[in-house]
């Protein structure tokens, strides 16, 4: 059978080059907030009837880390109301693959993260980004959670692409050197999640 990946959240950073793998063999179906919106329960049962996807990929996210503070209700919704009506509505052989992020953490840990670390988020993002974890955890155990970090890539902005429009502006740059962090592919991401369903 082939495979059929619908694709949350397909045109944000990661989800964009989800879309460039053109991977063969799978059809691929992305879409944006506009046209499937994770909150809306009836857009998963008709996506998933008309398609009956083998695997859901949800990049989609409330990604907004300061606004989040001001917006809690929306956060939540988007970030851990979403993945629970996702988890709800999918079929249940339909592989699950979910993104996640290091905000889940406190950042108090000296040494790099392991899955089974204590979760303490300290911002609103990361809470609202844990209980989507929960709830898919819960409602579908055999979903597959990638928490990621510090996404960089050629088109989106990011933090590498704010570093080389700042280094070509001035002379100097003051950056804080108190933050530790994995600065990930996005593009070897979405090789390696792609490359999970086939
Ligand atoms: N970027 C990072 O450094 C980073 C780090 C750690 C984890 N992550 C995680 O990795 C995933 C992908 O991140 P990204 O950088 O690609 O994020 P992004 O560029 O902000 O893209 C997120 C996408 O989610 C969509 N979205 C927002 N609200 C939605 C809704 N209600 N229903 C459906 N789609 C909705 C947006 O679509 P519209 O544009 O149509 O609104 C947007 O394209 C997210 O889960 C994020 O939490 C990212």
């Amino acid at each position: 059978m082939h495979e059929r990946i619908v694709l949350l959240g397909g045109y944000g950073q990661l989800g964009n080059l989800i879309q460039e793998t053109q991977p063969a063999d799978i059809k691929l179906y992305a879409f944006n907030s506009t046209d499937f919106d994770i909150c809306n329960l009836d857009q998963h049962k008709l996506v998933y009837k008309d398609l009956a996807p083998t695997t859901i990929i949800n990049a989609s996210a409330y990604t907004q880390v300061d606004q989040a503070e001001t917006e809690q209700e929306r956060a939540f919704e988007v970030n851990a109301h979403g993945p629970a009506l996702l988890a709800e509505a999918s079929p249940k052989d339909c592989r699950i693959i979910h993104l996640s992020t290091d905000f889940v953490f406190d950042g108090e840990k000296q040494t790099p993260y392991k899955p089974n670390d204590i979760t303490a988020p300290v911002s609103i993002y990361g809470a609202s980004k844990l209980a989507g974890e929960e709830k898919l955890s819960t409602l579908r155990p055999d979903s597959t959670i990638i928490r990621t970090a510090w996404l960089y890539s050629a088109e989106s902005k990011n933090f590498m692409n704010t570093m080389l429009m700042l280094m070509a502006e001035r002379e100097e740059l003051a950056i804080v050197n108190d933050q530790f962090g994995t600065p990930t592919s996005a593009a070897g991401l979405a090789w390696s999640a792609v490359a999970f369903c086939s």
